[in-house]
């Protein structure tokens, strides 16, 4: 038992001393906890701990868990109030090694999509957000319909390829319960049932995309949906706020060919403590910034 225990403590700790490590300023006092615990344990003779020695490890970790915990909590809390300025996205780290989730997907093909695919999102968005601001403010939209195709594209595929790796651990598998199991069984009946549903969706994507699960706020039920290409002009993994209805049946019959003149117009009535309030419970959904 003593043994096990160890082995988890010392895997604790190595992961505490990674994220030390990423942090790197202000975890003074915390590191030297980690520095002193790491020279003790080293010192010990496994077979020979007491139970006094083991007591005092548990209460040292406890100290040290509860202080990590609440660093990680205050880092946490300022990553969700920042924003991410114009044309500045960059790529998350994977949040592990590139071989970790073999054999069901090779370091390879991790290390291309992450470090090539990934990162050539972000920067495509990146230029797209740029552009469409030096489009506001030299009042030139001649290539707004590239820049918003653009922004649509690489917007998904940054958004979509975060979410891709954070779904997915070396610890992953198993079923889905709690919460998340009673809302699928009410949806789809069973988990089998969203299983088949979602896998026959993605087997029958047309061309390249995605198969995704998404949460309908409105119908407050799970959908399972397809997404050619990623966006066909939408960024997923964002929330509508203001929209505008441009097919034909929406304005043909009074302003025939011109688009324009209904657009112009258009602002004269939106609902904007609409607007506001969708924006308010929208802003309250914050995931980590990238
Ligand atoms: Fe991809």
């Amino acid at each position: 038992m003593n043994k096990q225990y160890l082995e988890d403590v010392e895997e604790w700790l190595r992961g505490v001393a990674n994220y030390l490590d990423k942090r790197q300023d202000g975890t003074g006092d915390l590191r030297d906890e980690l520095d002193q615990l790491l020279e003790w344990k080293s010192g010990i003779n496994e077979e020979e701990l007491s139970a006094t020695d083991i007591e005092q490890l548990q209460q040292r970790i406890h100290i040290l868990h509860h202080n990590v915990t609440k660093l990680s909590q205050k880092d946490q809390e300022s990553n969700l109030n920042k924003s991410v300025p114009i044309g500045k996205h960059t790529l998350p780290p994977l949040p592990y090694a590139y071989n970790a989730l073999e054999p069901v997907i090779s370091a390879e093909i991790m290390k291309l999509h992450h470090d090539k695919h990934h990162q050539a999102y972000v920067d495509g968005l990146n230029k797209a957000e740029l552009m469409m601001q030096k489009a506001r403010e030299t009042n030139d939209f001649s290539l707004i319909k590239h820049w918003e195709r653009e922004a649509a594209f690489h917007g998904s595929g940054h958004y979509l390829h975060t979410l891709f790796w954070e779904i997915m651990s070396p610890k992953g598998g198993g079923n889905p319960n709690g919460s998340l199991l009673k809302q699928i069984e009410h949806d789809f009946g069973s988990f089998e049932a969203l299983k088949k549903h979602f896998s026959e969706a993605a087997k029958a994507v047309e061309g390249v995309g995605w198969a995704l699960l998404v949460w309908a706020p409105r119908a407050k039920k799970l959908e399972i949906l397809q997404s050619e290409r990623h966006m066909n002009l939408t960024q997923w993994d964002t929330i509508p706020l203001l929209v505008l209805d441009v097919w034909e049946h929406a304005y043909y019959l009074q302003y025939k060919t011109n688009r324009a003149g209904y657009v112009d117009n258009w602002w004269r009535i939106v609902n904007w403590p609409e607007v506001q309030y969708r924006f308010d419970k929208a802003s309250q959904l914050t995931w980590k910034t990238q």
